[in-house]
């Protein structure tokens, strides 16, 4: 890139995304014996599932009065209002019973709706629908029906393993997913005896090109810092390792490792939940190390370092942006991060305009830093 560029300063804005699935929770959370509170986007809902295994998930206040349904009743099909007893279909939130009403009152109670969500279970968790306009306790709105599935770990074998990890961070989405993109913290926040050092900085070179609504960091024998590849080199043939990152809209971080018959797949998602607050969710599924006794314990324990290390900087970072510092971008390094907020000011214009999404980038770039 240019070299007298100047930094560009960039506050993110924390708009959110509306029109997207989102992680809400793991689904082992999610049972039938209990509703659980979980907010996405500043929505408060309820999660439960229903006795059929379908998980579901509703507007978390009673479109009587505003009482939070999940301080009701669920006998596995009807979630019950804990103030004047309202019972709701789980799935559609279609309303089926007001015990107030005499039997001479004919309210037509089926056209009454708690808001319901799309609600789907995929990869460990469970993943809603966030629609737009959010579907309101207004009382009669329909369920929103998603245009398109949840999201996919990409899987490359019918046996595999996997696993999860979570962490929230006081930090708005924004920061979470630039902090995730970003090449040049590595050597600084990720540093450990048996990874690597400060001192091991050196300069690299990445391939990238567009992909609809994101952008693909092209395959290829990745670098030493990638977190299952210092693992992977230990078991698999090296010689034959490639790896692709992709970053799609609104929040989809997936990494693919292949390596001959071996592979490893992981989706990492930074999910709003306030304005200034994300939770950060890494989902990996894997068929290298299932010969290795220790293999799934020591790839959790390295993630979960990594996640940490993430986690605790950002809290960090959290007390200087309470100053709200002037924030920069500057080149190579944050190229990532830029066309970031320039898909999102992308999509959020194809909204708008009702057109085509134009993509910021116009075709492949090669990146460099040093970390
Ligand atoms: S507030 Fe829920 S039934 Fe009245
Ligand atoms: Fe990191």
């Amino acid at each position: 890139m240019n070299d007298v560029e100047l930094p560009v300063r960039q506050a993110p804005d924390s708009v959110f995304l509306y029109g997207f699935w989102y992680r809400a929770l793991p689904a082992k959370q999610v049972h039938s014996k209990e509703l659980q509170k979980v907010v996405l986007l500043e929505s408060p809902l309820v999660l439960g599932r229903a006795r059929s295994g379908a998980p579901f998930a509703l507007y978390d206040a009673c479109p009587h009065r505003g009482m939070p349904l999940s301080y009701g009743w669920f006998d596995g099909q009807q979630v019950e209002c804990s103030y004047h007893g309202w019972k709701f279909d789980a799935r559609t939130g279609q309303c089926q019973l007001i015990p107030s009403l005499t039997s001479d009152q004919n309210l037509k109670v089926d056209r009454i709706y708690a808001g319901s969500y799309g609600c789907e279970d995929r990869d460990e968790y469970v993943w809603v629908f966030v629609p737009e306009p959010k579907p309101q306790a207004a009382g009669f709105t329909k369920p929103v029906q998603p245009g398109f599935p949840a999201p996919q770990i990409p899987k490359f074998s019918d046996n595999y393993k996997s696993a999860y990890l979570t962490a929230e961070m006081p930090v708005s989405v924004d920061h979470g997913i630039i902090g995730l993109m970003d090449p040049a913290h590595g050597p600084f926040v990720h540093q450990a005896w048996w990874w690597r050092s400060r001192h091991s900085i050196h300069e690299k070179k990445k391939d990238f090109e567009p992909i609809p609504n994101g952008f693909r960091m092209s395959a290829h024998m990745p670098s030493s810092n990638s977190a299952p590849y210092k693992l992977l080199r230990l078991y698999a043939d090296a010689e034959s390792i490639t790896t692709t990152i992709d970053f799609v809209l609104p929040n989809l971080r997936y990494e693919t490792i292949r390596a001959g018959k071996y592979w490893f797949s992981s989706l990492t998602t930074v999910t709003p939940i306030r304005r200034d607050h994300c939770r950060i969710d890494v989902v990996a599924c894997w068929n290298i190390f299932r010969w290795i006794p220790f293999g799934a314990g020591l790839l959790k324990f390295v993630f979960a370092k990594f996640v940490e290390q993430d986690r605790r900087t950002m809290e960090r970072q959290s007390e200087g942006l309470k100053q709200n510092p002037h924030l920069m971008l500057i080149d190579d390094a944050d190229r990532p991060a830029r066309w970031y907020f320039q898909l999102k000011a992308a999509h959020l214009e194809a909204k708008r305009s009702g057109g085509e999404m134009k993509h910021p980038m116009t075709g492949p770039v090669t990146l460099k830093w040093r970390s």
